[in-house]
């Protein structure tokens, strides 16, 4: 648990009995008081202590809302289930980034509400991207009542405020705000893993690719103050974590704009490039690792691959989306790159830092997308050979620019493409994943295997797994080890 000492203080000192204050965190810090008061009058009454349960769909920003979510239950008195069952409040933290998600959500909502009638305790809360859609609130309006409180993604720090409204009203809250300028520090959060974690260094997403939601549920770009980031990340290695993954949409982008914040911080403010912030993250005594998520291929620097390649601690890892190989549908797309330009930047990465592992998004079906575009992309993926790639079956969102063009192709034609492009894709990626057989790297040891209890699993560099023999122990450590075996798409090694 992450414990922020501004947090506690003012946990402290505050008076809950006494008027709101305005200005965050402390209404926040407030809230948390007051909701502390009522959990702890609930659980008397039943005799055992009120349980949550995180539910969390999509990607590494939102895995690193739930966290934050859970740190503000965790601070009002819940502890956490071992699954949705046996818990008092369930959330749903969903993603909108392609419709099949959505669909999803709604069945499941429907399972929730049949376990209100075992457990008349339970409260449901849905949140995240999905609930920034006014169609979406709409269908929750009407057809799915029995969800307690609704929030989305600017409003998540308000949590507490949201559930003392609700407890207080007996009334279902919505609130969702269409977009926001501000930025809440230190309030807690309660990570998955106690070794690593995410750490948000900007929100939001100015770039509108064509087909993409995510500018309209995350709202505009902004970027956190550097110190604050810093101040976090060194808290955090306090707190045993040794990798962080800083998070953005778009982290070439940071430091273009900041957020605003309520609390003035006496902190020095200054406006940093992403190459900096990252300089300065290593800096930071006890930190090993360092990643992030994601880069767009029109804005990597020089200056970043200059830190990378000098860098002991950032790993041998970049995640850069192509989406398409075809310079006509990057364009249509909204990327600002075209298919020479991202080949020249692929090249110029590989001679500075040869044992980089790259990885790839791509989408098979944007709108009017023909044979001679796609297979633009099968070329792409050909040269590059990436080392891993997601691919995606396009999936028309509503709002974006692409859901009004009009495509021709059949979806069987989609879908043999699709196919096409995930066995060459995989195909390259098994003869390119594991070439480092025989050679002693560092893990960073994860968890215990699955599969079989006497090993252990660990990260490398470049993120693929390595399984070793190992015990509880080893997990959070970095240790050597010796990649004796390729399967594929990871190691077996050992110690
Ligand atoms: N900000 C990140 C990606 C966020 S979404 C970036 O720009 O790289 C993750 C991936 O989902 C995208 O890279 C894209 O490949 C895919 N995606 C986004 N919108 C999509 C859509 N409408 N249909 C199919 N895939 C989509
Ligand atoms: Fe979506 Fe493009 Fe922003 Fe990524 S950069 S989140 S794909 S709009
Ligand atoms: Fe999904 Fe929202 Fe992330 S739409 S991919 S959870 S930003």
């Amino acid at each position: 648990m992450y414990y922020n000492p501004y947090f506690e203080e003012t946990l402290q000192k505050i008076d809950e009995t006494g008027p709101i204050p305005e200005r965050e965190p402390d209404r926040q810090i407030y809230f948390v008081k007051k909701m502390r008061k009522l959990v702890k009058e609930k659980s008397d009454q039943l005799g055992r202590p009120l349980t949550c349960f995180p539910q969390t769909f999509g990607c590494q920003m939102n895995a690193r809302d739930s966290e934050k979510l859970l740190g503000i239950l965790k601070e009002i008195g819940y502890v956490e289930a071992s699954k949705e069952e046996e818990a008092d409040f369930v959330f749903y933290n969903t993603c909108t980034v392609r419709e099949n998600a959505n669909q999803r959500v709604y069945g499941r909502l429907g399972y929730l509400n049949r376990l209100k009638r075992s457990n008349p305790e339970l409260q449901i809360a849905m949140c995240g991207c999905m609930a920034q859609e006014p169609s979406v609130i709409e269908t929750l309006k009407k057809s799915y009542r029995f969800v307690d409180i609704v929030f989305g993604t600017h409003n998540i720090f308000k949590l507490a405020e949201l559930m003392y409204r609700r407890w207080t009203t007996g009334e279902r809250v919505i609130e969702i705000w269409n977009d926001t300028n501000q930025i809440v520090e230190e309030l807690p959060a309660q990570r998955k893993y106690a070794f690593k974690s995410g750490v948000n260094i900007m929100f939001g997403c100015n770039n509108f690719c064509s087909y993409c939601i995510v500018p309209y549920v995350r709202g505009r770009e902004r970027s956190r103050n550097p110190e604050d980031i810093l101040q976090e990340i060194r808290e955090l290695v306090q707190d045993g974590v040794v990798e962080v993954m800083l998070l953005g949409q778009n982290v070439n982008s940071y430091g273009k704009s900041y957020g605003t914040y309520d609390r003035e911080l006496d902190k020095q403010k200054r406006s940093i490039s992403f190459a900096e912030l990252l300089r300065e993250v290593e800096q930071i005594e006890g930190l090993e690792r360092i990643r992030f998520m994601t880069s767009h291929p029109k804005d990597l620097s020089d200056e970043l691959i200059e830190v990378m390649k000098h860098s002991s601690k950032i790993c041998r890892h970049l995640h850069l989306p192509l989406q398409s190989g075809s310079s006509r549908v990057l364009k249509a797309m909204n990327r600002h790159y075209t298919k020479e330009q991202y080949l020249a930047l692929v090249e110029k990465i590989r001679r500075e830092i040869p044992d980089l592992s790259l990885t790839t998004d791509i989408i098979v079906g944007f709108p009017g997308e023909t044979e001679e575009d796609f297979e633009e992309t099968m070329d792409v993926v050909r040269r590059v050979r990436f080392d891993s790639a997601f691919t995606f079956l396009y999936s028309k969102r509503i709002g974006t620019p692409a859901a009004s063009m009009y495509d021709p192709t059949p979806p069987a034609v989609i879908q043999e493409r699709f196919e096409r492009l995930l066995r060459e894709v995989q195909r390259i990626s098994a003869e390119v994943c594991c070439k480092d057989v025989g050679q002693i790297q560092k893990a960073l040891v994860e968890g215990i295997d699955e599969k079989n209890p006497e090993f252990v699993t660990g990260r490398l560099s470049n993120n693929i797994m390595v399984h070793f023999r190992g015990d509880a122990s080893l997990i959070g450590k970095i240790v050597e080890v010796r990649l004796e075996e390729s399967r594929g798409f990871y190691y077996i090694g050992s110690v």
